[in-house]
This record gives structure tokens, C-alpha cells and sequence, in this order.
């Protein structure tokens, strides 16, 4: 499902923590680049998939996105409206419709809490969404539509299984109705065989709820099924972003392309055509972002031009005249529907 009106705009979104040091008189010597200038937009009834390697800043956005943090610059709109310079008490009325799906069900549960008392939680804060009297049938509604039986409402987390687990985190996401969920990669930490019931569950409630979704993983493959855009993130930044076809058929960023070509195929033809890239070096700390491109400490393409010049996300002039599906942004300077791209299908 693809919406058309933007529900969510982010624009200039920028994070930074500072590095000091000093005990009794700290000083600032620098700062952590965790988000660094970020821009998207989520359509309603969308999937927006959010894909990158471990410390891109993924988490981050997410929290600034459910303002559990507050941004060090830019924007983030809701229905038009930027939520980060709101009051608390309006910033409250906003929350109760962007919500969090958190990554590790074993930890994100209260242990010591019934499921019911979990997922009921969100009614204690907002009490106006549910009436007192009728939050034990929601309770029990919620544990039904994700597939989890009504009568486990007075059992603790650890009688569940990791996937259970999942569900019950995704029933307190929903208990105030939200139009908007934030998933950090929530089938991470589940065993493989559980990890598709829990987006087919995500794909389902989407459909019968109308939610948008901010989906975050680190692998390409784990969004390829539920998501209708694709943005790639690198040390704070979206290298490239586009459909669902422009980012896995027509890859133009050397990074997107290196991500694609890890995602295990399933047919042997294809596997034995496409070129494996095998990326070098580590990620750097988001505490030093190298000049120019910051991929070009990884990139098999870099030249002079990277070192020097910041390339900015946009459509890449040498592919907006030949349109298609090629033509989408992507902050390379040499971008290109290469063959390598078109044989990691
Ligand atoms: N409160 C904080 N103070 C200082 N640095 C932080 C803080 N939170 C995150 N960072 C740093 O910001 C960077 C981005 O972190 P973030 O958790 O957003 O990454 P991520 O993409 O979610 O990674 P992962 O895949 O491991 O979950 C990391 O280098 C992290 O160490
Ligand atoms: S701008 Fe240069 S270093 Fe950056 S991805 Fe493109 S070719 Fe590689
Ligand atoms: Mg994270």
C-alpha cells in the first residue's frame, strides 16, 4: 500500500552528543555525528524501510522520531505540524499516535509486570484514550488481533516465546490506536523461522489498522517484503533512497550495491551471475566523518572528487535525463546503474 499525502516529513534532521572531558569542569572536545543530517518522508498507509550497518544512527532517528530525544537540529513534521519545539503537553497529544516497536523483546518487557499490566501500561499515561472500566477488553482485544490467546492476560513474560514476546510488545504498541509505528528492528533478535510470522503480522495489522510504518533493520533482506521505500543509511546520513524497485533492481550507490550483493539468492542461476562485493575497513567512529563522501574510506570507486566534495542525495544529473527507475536519489558523484547493480537481483 502506498500513500500518497506525506503523514510524517523529516527535514535537516541532525543529532549530535557531545564528547568532553574533564571531571569537575567538563569541556566539549568534540562531538558524536550519531545523526547528521537526515531527510525523508513517510506517506500514509506507507512502509518506509530505514537500512544500515550497526551505529549508522538508525535507533537514534527512531528515538527522535517518537520524541523520546530531542534533536540537535531540523525538523520532523506530523500532519504538516513540526513536533520538536512543542510544549510537553502538546508534544503529549502527539505521542499517543507515533509509537515504538523496540528491538529486544527479552529486555523491553517488564519481568515483573502481567502482560495485561503491559500492555494496559500506555491507558495509565493517557487515561482519556480508554475508560477504566473497559481497558481489560482492549487488553484482551489487543492479545487477540496478535494472535495471542485472551486468557494469557494474567501471565508474566518469561512464560513466552521470544516471537510471543514480539507480539506482546507490538499489542502495547497499538493499545492507543497510533497512526504511526516506529519498529526498530523488531524481529532482530528472533530466530529466523519466527522472524516472517512477525512481519506477516506487521503487514496484517497495517492493512486492517491503515498504519504507516517506519521499519529499521540492518539487512536488506529483512525489509524487502513489507517495504514500499527503501532509504539506506551510512554514518548518519541516507546514501541513497527510492522505491522498492529502484533500491534492490537499480541500486546506484557503491554502498547500496555492497549491502545487496551480501542478501543471500535463493536461485543458483542468479547467485553464480553476481558479483560479490566484499567491503573493506571498518566504519568509521561518527566521532571523525572522513571530508567529502563519507563512504570513501570503503568505496571501490572513490577518486579525488570524494575527498574534496560532499555529495548531496539527489537524483544524479547523469541519470535524470534517461529516467527510470535508475533515476532516483542517491548522494554518489559517479552513480550508476552499473552491471554489478543490475546482476545483484
Ligand atoms: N546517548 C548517546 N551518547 C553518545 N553516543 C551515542 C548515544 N546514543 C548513540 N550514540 C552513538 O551514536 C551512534 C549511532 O547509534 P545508534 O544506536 O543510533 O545506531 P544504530 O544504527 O541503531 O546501531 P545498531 O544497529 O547497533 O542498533 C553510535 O556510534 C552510538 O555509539
Ligand atoms: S561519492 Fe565517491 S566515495 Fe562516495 S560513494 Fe560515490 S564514488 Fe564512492
Ligand atoms: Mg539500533
Amino acid at each position: 500500500m502506498t500513500g500518497t499525502e506525506p503523514i510524517l516529513e523529516v527535514s535537516g534532521l541532525v543529532k549530535h552528543y557531545p564528547l568532553t572531558r574533564g571531571i569537575l569542569v567538563k569541556k566539549q572536545i568534540g562531538a558524536v555525528r550519531a545523526v547528521d543530517g537526515v531527510d525523508f518522508t513517510l506517506g500514509r498507509g506507507e512502509t518506509l524501510g530505514i537500512v544500515g550497518e550497526s551505529g549508522c544512527g538508525k535507533s537514534t532517528v527512531a528515538r527522535l522520531l517518537v520524541s523520546l530525544e530531542k534533536p540537535t537540529a531540523g525538523a520532523i513534521r506530523y500532519r504538516g505540524e513540526d513536533i520538536t519545539g512543542l510544549s510537553p503537553r502538546a508534544l503529549k497529544a502527539v505521542r499517543r499516535n507515533i509509537q515504538m516497536v523496540f528491538q529486544d523483546p527479552y529486555t523491553s518487557l517488564n519481568p515483573r509486570m502481567t502482560v495485561g499490566d503491559i500492555i494496559g501500561e500506555p491507558y495509565e499515561i493517557h487515561p482519556e484514550a480508554a475508560p477504566r472500566g473497559d481497558r481489560r477488553r482492549r487488553v484482551r482485544d489487543l492479545l487477540d488481533v496478535v494472535g495471542l490467546n485472551p486468557e494469557y492476560i494474567n501471565r508474566y513474560p518469561h512464560q513466552f516465546s521470544g516471537g510471543q514476546r514480539q507480539r506482546i510488545g507490538i499489542a502495547r504498541g497499538l493499545a492507543l490506536r497510533p497512526e504511526i509505528i516506529v519498529a526498530d528492528e523488531p524481529v532482530s533478535a528472533l530466530d529466523v523461522s519466527v522472524q516472517a510470522q512477525v512481519i506477516n503480522l506487521l503487514a496484517g495489522l497495517q492493512e486492517e489498522f491503515g498504519l504507516s510504518y517506519v521499519f529499521i533493520a540492518h539487512d536488506l533482506s529483512i525489509v524487502r517484503h513489507i517495504s514500499d521505500r527503501v532509504a539506506v543509511m551510512y554514518l548518519g546520513r541516507i546514501v541513497e533512497q527510492g522505491s522498492h524497485t529502484e533500491i534492490y533492481d537499480h541500486p546506484t550507490h557503491p554502498y547500496t550495491q555492497a549491502l545487496l550483493s551480501a542478501v543471500p539468492v535463493p536461485d543458483p542461476e542468479a547467485r553464480e551471475h553476481r558479483e560479490r562485493i566484499i567491503l573493506g575497513g571498518d566504519v568509521p567512529s561518527p566521532a571523525h566523518i572522513p571530508s567529502g563522501c563519507r563512504f570513501r574510506t570503503r568505496c571501490w570507486k572513490a577518486q579525488e572528487r570524494c575527498v574534496r566534495e560532499v555529495p548531496l542525495l539527489a537524483v544524479p544529473e547523469t541519470l535524470r535525463t534517461a529516467g527510470g527507475p535508475a533515476a532516483h536519489d542517491s548522494a554518489c558523484h559517479f552513480a550508476e546503474n552499473s552491471l554489478a547493480g543490475r546482476e545483484l537481483r
